[in-house]
């Protein structure tokens, strides 16, 4: 029998974490050609994780630019893809997520009729504008893709509602808790010294994540005025914030916290510290996607550092509480938790609605299936 070549297009950060289980499973599946093809819409960032998880890709559109627009991802990517593509000849092309890589990714694979495979599909705020510009990108890439790989089954909901074929949807689970499982270790330890140095039992470590482009200016410039409400009313807290490469995101983060002596900025970590960092802090204040679906795993509560939110689940658990971009009610919802141990006790649970670290095998038999190539499709995810 042929190989069959699967190709799958990343960009980012939360796609390179997200997609290396899955590229792992098929690379190692017998009869699968695995090529992995970089748009490179973030660099540093995207090499870190790729670096971690030891995964070489064939091609590297090496798009990124500083304070990139929408416009110059969306092009940039769409031209070098077709080369690409043209280049390779794959059968299925692997999308993940919501990106500006996401999006050109499927068009590409579009324009020459090749079938999308869209992994994390079906993920819905119901707002256009919220995030943005991922909301548009996850409801375009659902109508090109032809096998939807749903997390939850509250997301194979929002895709039966919107009239796709039932056939075509399957739970999975999110890949992004395969990632975890191979990454949080009791004894690890950091590498970098100044995370070596905190001391997890004599303070509250208070882990923050934020970049999401509808939080530019005034909103996050809030998150930090409550950030530093929150140092001064609680004396035990240590506020540690790796900061996003994004220009606009350093300015506001640094210019409001880099003076505080309780605060430390550091560059983005690797997910194996990140990880383990999110595993020993007292809880966790993001606007970040993957976070939110990492820490119920962890039994750490997430303040959602958003209005909305497309991940219902981990609300609808208990483990996230939505704290929205106003100062005041950030620094409510968090004063809360840090004042009310059985508040905190009834979030920090490990019980995680977003996958069973089974999620790249499924995806993997599913494809398979798809080409004839295995007999049975594979049990959905349960919560
Ligand atoms: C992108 C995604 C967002 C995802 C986020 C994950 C889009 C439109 N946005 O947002 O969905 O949640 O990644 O982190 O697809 N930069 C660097 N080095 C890096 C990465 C970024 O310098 O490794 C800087 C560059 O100046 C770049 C800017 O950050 O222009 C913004 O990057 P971009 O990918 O456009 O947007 P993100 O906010 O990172
Ligand atoms: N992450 C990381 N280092 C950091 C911050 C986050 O490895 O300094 C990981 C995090 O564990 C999660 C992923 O990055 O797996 C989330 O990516 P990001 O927040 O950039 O994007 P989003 O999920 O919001 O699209």
């Amino acid at each position: 029998m042929s190989l069959l070549k699967i190709m799958s297009i990343i960009g980012t950060r939360p796609e390179a974490i997200k997609m290396a289980p899955l590229i792992r499973v098929l690379r190692g599946t017998a009869g699968v050609e695995e090529v992995l093809c970089l748009t490179a819409q973030h660099r540093e960032m995207l090499d870190q994780v790729l670096s971690l998880f030891n995964l070489t890709a064939r091609h590297d559109l090496n798009i990124m630019k500083e304070g990139q627009s929408l416009t110059h991802i969306t092009a940039r990517a769409l031209e070098g893809l077709e080369e690409v593509i043209l280049r390779e000849k794959p059968q299925m092309i692997l999308v993940q997520g919501d990106t500006t890589t996401t999006l050109a990714g499927s068009l590409a694979a579009f324009y020459h009729k090749i079938p999308v495979g869209h992994v994390e599909a079906g993920l819905r705020t119901g707002d256009k504008y919220a995030p943005f510009p991922e909301e548009i990108n996850r409801r375009l890439n659902s109508v090109v893709a032809d096998l939807h790989f749903a997390p939850t089954p509250a997301s194979r909901d929002n895709l039966l509602q919107e009239g796709l074929a039932p056939d075509k949807i399957f739970v999975t689970g999110n890949t992004v808790l395969d990632a975890l499982k191979t990454t949080v270790q009791p004894g690890f330890v950091f590498p970098d010294p100044l995370l070596r140095k905190i001391d997890f039992q004599a303070c509250r470590v208070l882990l923050v994540e934020a970049h999401r482009r509808e939080n530019m200016g005034s909103p996050l410039e809030e998150i930090c005025l409550a950030l530093l409400d929150l140092l001064r009313a609680f004396d035990d807290t240590l506020l540690v914030f790796p900061v996003h490469r994004n220009p606009a995101v350093r300015g506001t983060v640094y210019k409001y916290l880099r003076e505080h002596p309780r605060v430390l900025l550091l560059e983005p970590l690797d997910p194996l510290s990140f990880h383990n960092l999110m595993a020993r802090s007292y809880f966790i204040l993001t606007d970040s996607g993957g976070i939110q679906e990492e820490a119920p795993s962890l039994g750490r509560p997430v303040l959602v550092l958003r209005d909305l939110t497309e991940r219902p689940e981990a609300l609808e658990a208990g483990t996230a509480l939505l704290a929205g971009t106003k100062r005041e009610s950030i620094f409510k919802k968090a004063s809360g938790l840090l004042q009310d141990s059985a508040a905190y006790g009834a979030m920090a649970r490990a019980a995680n609605p977003y996958g069973d670290g089974r999620a790249s095998e499924r995806i993997c038999q599913i494809i398979l299936h798809y080409f004839g190539r295995s007999p049975s499709l594979p049990e959905p995810f349960e919560p």
